[in-house]
């Protein structure tokens, strides 16, 4: 097989990791001898094992590594954090050869392991490979790099863009198959915000209830200016996910201390938590992947300070009319050229209802 090739399989073993693995990147490798595959890896549950680490646990005899090939979607790291640097063991075991797609332009790391890897006499070939590998790792290094998550919003509405009707009734304006592509979504991304509104009035449990990933629901932040909602509400139901519970620095009421809730202090600004700062706080806490499903007040926030990087959007062949609720409330345009603008990437009919994926410019 070609080096493509393995990399390409790696590729497809990252992707199994996307939305588990943060404050880590999700990560693919190969381990080759004799142009035979000895094991996979991915990044493992919250980002240890590391990938390559991974892979070489799963080779019983570890004397079998010595001159193999190490294929990986990002440079092994050079650093000691929850686990000791990959390099140094991959320099132990032997391996001949190591394969990567790119190097990591984690300031730690920084191409520190391929010179480390070439000045022990191991041979190294970067190749900048496959989109997808490349979209992955460049979501890791604008978290670090930029402290930036990257933001999908995802909305499912009627074709005339309505959210819900005015007595808020949104069960279901999609179909089974939408809503059950909403789930896989969720899966993916390692936390989601959502506002007080769509909580008061849903009152959802926002989690992934596909079978075989049910443990896969993302964190949540919610923004609780006010401090009122209940904690009987079913959105604090779930003890197996972190709750930020997100509230203005004007409140001067006592929060309670509890395992799985935390409360956090958010400046206020005009009647809202500040959304700049909201993003930077899950950025810091090592959120890389964060979804957004409305309601309309904040996706509107989002897309005003230009967060939003991806719109995956549902629309069902049904009309609501003047009297629903909008997918997005003002964003205060009255301009042509204040748009704000989008690529479509992708469309797709999902029965009777289409899909639209959209990247920012
Ligand atoms: N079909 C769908 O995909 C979908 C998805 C979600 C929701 N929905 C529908 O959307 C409706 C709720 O939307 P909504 O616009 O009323 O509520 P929302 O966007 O869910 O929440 C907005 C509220 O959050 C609080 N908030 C604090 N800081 C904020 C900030 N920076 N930006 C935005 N909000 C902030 C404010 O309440 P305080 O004043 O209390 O601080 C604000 O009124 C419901 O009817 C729901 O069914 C539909």
């Amino acid at each position: 097989m070609s080096e493509k090739k393995y990399l390409r399989i790696t590729e497809r073993m990252a992707l199994r990791a996307v939305g588990t693995t943060y404050p880590n990147p999700p990560v693919g490798a190969v381990i080759v001898k004799n142009d035979e595959i000895l094991s996979r890896g991915w990044t493992q549950r919250k980002g240890v094992p590391h990938a390559e680490i991974h892979a070489i646990n799963q080779i019983k005899n570890k004397r079998d590594i010595e001159g193999a090939h190490l294929y990986c979607t990002l440079e092994p790291c050079s650093h000691e954090g929850k686990t000791p640097a990959c390099v140094n063991k991959i320099i132990d075991l032997k391996f001949s050869k190591v394969i990567i797609s790119q190097v990591d332009k984690n300031p730690l790391v920084n191409s520190n392991s391929v010179k480390k890897l070439r000045s022990a006499g191991i041979k190294v070939v970067i190749k900048n490979f496959g989109a997808q590998t490349r979209n992955l790792n460049n979501v890791f290094f604008k978290s670090l790099n930029n402290n930036k998550p990257f933001i999908t919003l995802k909305i499912a509405s009627t074709a005339d863009g309505k959210i819900a009707t005015n007595l808020h009734e949104s069960k279901w304006i999609t179909n089974s198959v939408s809503r059950m592509m909403g789930h896989k979504l969720r899966s993916l991304n390692e936390c989601m915000i959502v506002g007080t509104g769509t909580i008061r009035k849903d009152n959802p449990v926002l989690d992934c209830r596909l079978d075989g990933l049910d443990d896969r629901s993302p964190d949540l932040f919610i923004l609780d200016r006010r401090l009122i909602l209940k904690r009987d509400l079913k959105i604090f139901g779930n003890k197996n996910r972190k709750i930020y519970v997100l509230y203005s620095d004007k409140i001067k009421k006592k929060t309670p201390k509890l395992k799985n809730i935390k409360y956090i202090k958010i400046k206020e600004v005009k009647y809202m938590l500040d959304i700049e700062t909201i993003i930077k706080k899950i950025s810091n806490l090592g959120y890389m992947r964060v979804l957004v499903e409305g309601g309309a007040k904040l996706s509107a926030s989002l897309l005003n300070k230009n967060q939003i990087d991806k719109i995956t959007w549902f629309r069902a062949s049904k009309i609501m009319g003047n009297s629903g609720i909008n997918a997005i409330s003002d964003l205060n345009i009255v301009k042509i050229n204040h748009l704000k603008k989008f690529k479509l990437i992708n469309t797709k009919t999902i029965d009777n209802d289409q899909l639209s994926i959209y990247r920012k410019k």
